[in-house]
């Protein structure tokens, strides 16, 4: 932990609850002068005690420093408590770590833009222990310039980790959303196999160092067929989706037949179906990216199923 430093820009947070009080610390811990505020003042008692400094009110937290850094849990909860003190604001870098969608972070743009204020949009790819460590990622949209004035305060929250992506105030929500799509898609995936080797007394922890490798193996696929998605070219060098939705009949089967859960699988061979019924059945499997660029239900001619069968 470095002592406070007159040498390092100072940097307000407004928001102290896990992941708030997290942030505030890691800055705290590198030396910035650290101003902190929170609608429940005595989450800030350790902080303080730390040497950071309780304002008095969200006013006098946001003229304390030139960086503004609010994270609170939604964007309801940011504009509540940012709108008063909008032309405390004005002239001042304004870094939202909150959570959004992409609507949200460029409405919240425009709002910021209309006060005077330079905006940045972030994401946190982290919990809050990993805040201030070589493990948090944070991503950050908007005014490059805005970045870069405060790039090294904001390094304190994750050395490696501060990433610039794009003027685009979208693009930390979108990337975020991306991110733990993939998340979720390879844990419900682990899960699903899991549940199936259960059934036969194999314990996820037994199982776990193949599934490790299969995760790690699906990675492989991953630039070949973002290559084929940017070109709308789809080669099936690998397997064909005919292949692929064989193999999801048999996990729907065994699924069903063990009297293990078979949802998500029959979500796998729905999409792998539709796409083979609109004409990809020998493309490549990143042919799928029709699939989900379409709202659900809806055929490669762009009419939904519904709508497709009643034209018949
Ligand atoms: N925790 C994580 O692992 C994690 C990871 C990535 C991103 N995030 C994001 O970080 C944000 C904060 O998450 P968290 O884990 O810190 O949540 P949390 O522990 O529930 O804290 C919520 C914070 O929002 C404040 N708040 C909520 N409604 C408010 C309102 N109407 N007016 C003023 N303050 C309000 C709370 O103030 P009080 O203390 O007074 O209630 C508290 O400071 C969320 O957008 C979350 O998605 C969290």
């Amino acid at each position: 932990m470095s002592p406070i430093s007159a040498s390092k820009s100072p940097v307000t947070v407004v928001g102290l609850g896990l992941m708030g009080h997290a942030l505030a610390a890691a800055f705290l811990a590198s030396g910035h002068p650290t101003t902190v505020w929170n609608r429940s003042a005595a989450k800030a008692g350790d902080l303080v005690a730390g040497g950071a400094t309780l304002a008095g009110s969200i006013k006098s937290a946001v003229e304390a420093s030139p960086l503004v850094v609010v994270c609170v849990s939604d964007y309801d909860a940011v504009r509540a408590l940012l709108d008063p003190v909008a032309s405390s604001l004005a002239g001042r870098t304004l870094v939202n770590l909150t959570t959004a969608s992409s609507t949200q972070a460029r409405e919240t743009a425009g709002w910021a833009a209309r006060i005077g204020s330079a905006y940045l949009d972030g994401a946190i790819l982290a919990l809050p222990q990993a805040i201030g460590t070589a493990q948090a990622t944070v991503l950050y949209a908007g005014p490059k310039a805005a970045f870069e004035e405060h790039e090294a305060t904001l390094r304190a929250l994750g050395e490696s980790g501060a990433m610039y992506l794009d003027e685009d105030h979208g693009l930390s929500a979108l990337y975020d959303m991306s991110v733990l799509s993939i998340m979720w898609g390879v844990l419900n995936g682990f899960l699903q196999g899991a549940a199936l080797l259960g059934t036969a007394n194999v314990k996820a922890s037994t199982f776990a160092a193949l599934a490790t490798t299969a995760i790690n193996v699906t990675t492989d696929y991953v630039s070949a067929y973002a290559q084929q998605i940017d070109e709308g070219a789809y080669p099936a060098a690998d397997a064909t989706i005919a292949v692929h939705a064989g193999g999801m009949e048999h996990l729907v089967q065994e699924s069903e037949e063990l009297g293990v859960n078979a949802e998500v699988p029959k979500l796998f061979l729905e999409l792998a179906t539709r796409a083979a019924a609109g004409g990809r059945a020998g493309d490549s499997y990143a042919a799928l990216i029709e699939q989900f660029r379409a709202p659900a239900g809806h055929t490669d001619d762009g009419l939904s199923e519904m709508q497709a069968e009643a034209a018949k």
